[in-house]
């Protein structure tokens, strides 16, 4: 039978089917020395790990997502990267840390959360000046938000898409194609049944029009 830990494992691959792109964002800073990066809402981390790979920084990753934070703790402790990455349970409304306390702070995925103006706004006081934000988001908007960062104190130096098409491609297919092989073996655990008709409701979203689900990479520098 599935288990829940050889399904997250399996979205972990599927993650990691897009990491190019957090390496491309990466390589659009400027070389870094040992920066103190702040990755918020890391999930299980698969952007996490990479950015240890990328620099010889510190990375504090925080989530609310206790189990996520689990399953990074894990990876850290696999890739030998205990003394440089660590995990916090924290609300990214509630980032209490020291002003201009970090170089670098990275965010895939979860700024809608507190919604893009509002986060390049307050989280600005805990990025040193002319330290750098790496946000992945939503394509939604995307002029809308070039404008926000211009004029919420930030630099635009770079910014990429990643279309709906490779999403599709990279991403929700191939995860499709693993919720059906799932569904059809005759027991299933109650709580994968649930997990597969949780991605099912999302893929059936973005299935009816990939372009709607594009993605952009947003690198500023603050003022
Ligand atoms: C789409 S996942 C992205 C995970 C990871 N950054 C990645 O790109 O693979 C969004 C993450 O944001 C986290 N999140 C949502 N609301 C949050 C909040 N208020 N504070 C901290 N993390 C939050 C979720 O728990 C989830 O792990």
């Amino acid at each position: 039978m599935e288990s829940v830990h050889a399904f997250r494992r399996e979205k972990d691959m599927l993650r990691k089917n897009l990491i190019t792109y957090t390496r491309k964002a990466f390589r659009m800073l400027p070389r870094l020395e040992d920066p103190r990066i702040l990755d918020i809402g890391c999930g299980s981390g698969i952007p996490t790990i990479e950015l240890a790979h990328l620099c010889n920084g510190q990375i504090l990753a925080v989530d609310i997502d206790q189990s996520h934070l689990n399953s990074l703790e894990e990876k850290i402790s696999e890739a030998g990267l205990s003394d440089r990455v660590h995990t916090l349970n924290c609300s990214l409304f509630h980032l209490d840390f020291p002003d201009e306390d970090f170089d670098v702070i990275w965010s895939e995925g979860s700024i809608f959360a507190i919604g893009f103006a509002r986060a390049l706004r307050e989280w600005s006081r805990i990025l040193r000046p002319e330290g750098f934000l790496v946000v992945h988001d939503e394509e939604k908007d995307f002029a809308e938000k070039c404008n926000q960062i211009s004029r919420s104190g930030y630099h635009l130096i770079g910014s990429f898409i990643v279309s709906g098409d490779t999403w599709w491609r990279e991403y929700y297919g191939p995860l499709e194609r693993y919720v059906i092989k799932i569904q059809e073996k005759c027991s299933i655990d109650p709580e994968i049944l649930s997990l597969c008709d949780s991605e099912q409701r999302e893929i059936d979203m973005v299935k009816a029009n990939p372009v709607q689900y594009g993605s952009a990479y947003f690198i500023m520098r603050k003022k």
